[in-house]
């Protein structure tokens, strides 16, 4: 049976990060011809395997112009960001660059028929004024990586109300999984208790909606070989707290202790989707929440074993 995607040439921006490295073997498996683009500026660093890659920054508006007349792609999937909210703060014109900047270049120069998929973030919403977040909750997020994404968003619209261009924007809530490196919440959790034999939270009560790469990566497939345009939320429409993800973890590599630090957690202290829009495409979670953190787990002691 043809995949999903058979026939379509894709456009991967960011394709040497953790989404875009887990996205690729489901691309080809739904039969796309795949084109990877990244600076490498972020990339997974065990991606010996993965696409190859073609070196372009997107802030460079003639490299994009050249990657589509190069690539002609039917399918954009723009992933490429300065993605951690740290970062942004510390580099925002780094920040605006790429996220803003390199955002208009991808969709100024996208052949016109094109459809584009633009991934934002769960960050839009803030604090939320009620839950679980559906799509038509105000954007509430004020943090410098939240008004990119949010400019990024509105670019989008802006092409589609006044170009005629086939959008569609994911919100995206907290995916981790084999891959996910650096200071995000489950990584850092996990190799927290595997090298130093305990686990550090900043305030427990923080709820985050976790769901695991490849839930993720379905829901990037199904959005993009869709004609819906619009907005959609990607999450698992279940909220865990951070303390119940470390005692999670805790337990599976055999009750590692936990210290509250009491420090107040970065971004809203609660992110639920509402995913309904979502599984109207036939989405749901396949991979659970467990099961999703032993794969974690697999995948940081070969890491560590490696280096
Ligand atoms: N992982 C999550 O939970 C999550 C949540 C919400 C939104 N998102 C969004 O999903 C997308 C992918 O996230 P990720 O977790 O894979 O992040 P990531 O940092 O692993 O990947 C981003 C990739 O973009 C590349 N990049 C950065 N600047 C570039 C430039 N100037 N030109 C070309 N490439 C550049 C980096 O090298 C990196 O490989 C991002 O847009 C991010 O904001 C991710």
């Amino acid at each position: 049976m043809a995949g999903a995607l058979a026939g379509r040439t894709v456009l991967v921006t960011g394709a040497a990060g953790f989404l875009g490295t887990t996205l690729h073997p489901r691309l080809l498996a739904e039969g796309a011809r795949v084109v990877s683009a990244d600076n490498l500026s972020f990339a997974r660093p065990d991606r010996a395997g993965g696409p190859e890659i073609r070196p372009v920054d997107i802030r460079d508006p003639k490299a994009v112009e050249a990657l589509y007349a190069e690539s002609r792609p039917d399918l954009v999937l723009h992933l490429a960001a300065v993605a951690n909210p740290r970062t942004c703060k510390k580099d925002f014109p780094l920040a605006f660059d790429v996220n803003v900047g390199g955002t208009q270049h991808l969709l100024r120069y996208a052949p016109p028929g094109a459809r584009f998929f633009f991934m934002s973030s769960a960050a839009v919403y803030g604090e939320p004024l009620y839950l679980p977040l559906d799509e038509g909750h105000p954007r509430r997020g004020k943090d410098p990586y939240t008004v990119t994404k949010i400019i990024g968003e509105d670019l989008c619209q802006n092409y589609v109300e006044n170009y005629q261009r086939s959008v569609v924007v994911a919100r995206n809530f907290n995916t981790f999984g084999a891959g996910q490196t650096g200071d995000y919440i489950v990584p850092q959790l996990i190799r927290q208790a595997l090298t130093e034999g305990k686990i550090e939270l900043w305030d427990p009560r923080t709820v985050r909606d976790l769901t695991y790469v490849d839930n993720t990566v379905d829901a990037i497939v199904r959005l993009a070989a869709s004609d819906r345009t619009g907005i959609f939320n990607i999450g698992s429409g279940r909220g865990v707290t951070v303390g119940e993800l470390a005692q999670t973890v805790s337990r599976k590599l055999g009750d590692v202790p936990i210290v509250d630090l009491k420090k107040p957690a970065l971004g809203s202290p609660l992110l639920i989707s509402n995913n309904q829009r979502l599984k109207e495409l036939g989405w749901s979670e396949r991979v659970g929440f467990a099961e999703g953190v032993d794969r974690t787990i697999a995948w940081m002691r070969g890491i560590l074993a490696a280096a």
